[in-house]
């Protein structure tokens, strides 16, 4: 997906060893799409050389307010509104004390300072030792800078460069990419908090078997990023999936239906919207053996008895709150064929308002999809479209059904 395409980003990169990572950070800014100007300051210049961002970038590097190249000599003001975004990474703790006082005695400060700060985003990427993160100062610029309007990213946690373990790394490119893209998606949920659940879940039959589904996880995990996107504050409840967290998503992983409907009663008081994307099992062993059922060599086989697992989905739908309107309930109905006359029936079994229909041969495991949005007005055809697009524009008309 090119989720940055005609976004022109201002990088700037101040002193610090994670200046290699603004490197990688560059280059995935250009694969998404965006064009890239970087502007360096002589610091950072002591960690990475300008030669390697030109090259990731396309674009020779600024450094210098007294850069002749600039036709007027105000490289600050150029590129400052020429810039969808400022993002600075990694920025320092003394870069980010200097953009706290209004300084701007180099380029990249300067050009910070300069930014239509109604229209061009400031957005920084700590990153230092774990000491210097944590000192009551930091911590009271990063309060002033965010007050003062500037999006100041988190920062990661573990092994630093210096030696010591903490707080106060910066994010990895992928991460600060994720931050990005999010940064310009509108924010459609602001202010509400979205329950999802995905993946399949698993039944066991013993400590070493059990039955489970296909389900990749993939349709809910887009979603669960798209919501966050769009502002809201997302609680995933994940069946056994390999797939990594969406930023900023609070993952609960289950195993069973069992599992899966108590972690989704646990948050759907607090919920505005329930998702309900997971492949959950329609039945579980009645009763699970505590010890490995051992084959004796008589060739029996083990007689399982199945019993039904609860509709969590069903329940939570018919729940008071869903029934006031206070949570907004969506279904999904993976069918093989009849999908309009198989997903209108299941809406009106669910008692839902909107009820999501896909063919699951032609979505499981896969990157894309297409959707059948089946609500009380009708149905509406979201085509084929990798599961990320597909997910922004489900969790689009979910909002405007919110009102
Ligand atoms: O009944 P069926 O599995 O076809 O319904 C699919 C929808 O119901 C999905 O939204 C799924 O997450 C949800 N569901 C549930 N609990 C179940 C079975 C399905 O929440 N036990």
């Amino acid at each position: 997906m090119s989720d940055l395409a005609g976004k022109h980003i201002v990088l700037g990169l101040s002193g610090g060893v994670a200046c290699y990572k603004a490197a990688e950070f560059c280059r995935a800014l250009i694969k998404a799409g965006a064009t890239v100007q970087v502007v360096m300051t002589e610091a950072a210049e002591h960690f990475i050389t300008p030669v390697t961002m030109q090259a990731l970038s396309g674009r020779p590097v600024y450094s210098s307010q007294w850069d002749a190249r600039e036709g007027n000599n105000m490289p600050h003001i150029n590129l400052s509104r020429e810039a969808d975004a400022i993002v600075i990474a990694p920025a320092s703790a003394d870069f980010m004390a200097k953009l706290l006082h209004g300084r701007a005695d180099d380029l990249l400060s300067l050009l910070c300072l300069a930014r239509p700060i109604e229209r061009v985003p400031l957005i920084v990427a700590p990153a230092m030792n774990r000491e210097m993160y944590a000192h009551p100062a930091t911590q009271r610029n990063l309060a002033q800078l965010r007050a003062d309007g500037t999006v100041v990213l988190g920062v990661g946690s573990g092994d630093q460069a210096c030696g010591e373990t903490g707080d106060g790394r910066m994010l990895e490119p992928h991460e600060l990419l994720d931050e990005l893209i999010a940064h310009f998606q509108p924010k459609r949920l602001a202010g509400r908090h979205v329950l999802i659940t995905a993946g399949p879940t698993f039944e066991a039959i013993d400590p070493v078997r059990g039955i489970t589904n296909r389900s990749s996880g993939k349709m809910g995990f887009a979603i669960a990023r798209a919501a966050r996107e769009a502002g809201a504050q997302v609680t995933l409840v994940a069946g056994p999936v390999a797939l990594p967290t969406p930023r900023g998503v609070q993952r609960v992983d289950v195993q069973s239906a069992l599992d899966m409907q108590r972690a989704v009663q646990a948050s759907a008081d607090a919920a505005d919207v329930f998702i309900a994307a997971a492949a959950v099992a329609d039945w579980r062993p009645a009763t699970e053996a505590g010890q490995k059922i051992k084959k004796d060599g008589s060739g029996a086989v083990p007689a399982l008895a199945f019993v039904e697992n609860p509709d969590i989905l069903a329940s939570v739908a018919a729940s008071a709150r869903a029934q006031s309107g206070a949570l907004y309930c969506v279904g999904f109905a993976a069918e093989s064929h009849d999908l309009l006359a198989h997903a209108q029936a299941k809406r009106a079994r669910k008692g839902v308002p909107l009820l999501v229909g896909n063919i699951g041969p032609d979505t499981f495991g896969l990157d894309h999809n297409a959707l059948l949005l089946v609500d009380a007005q009708g149905a509406r055809e979201l085509p084929r479209a990798d599961k990320h697009s597909l997910a922004r524009a489900l969790v689009a008309e979910i909002a405007q059904r919110l009102g």
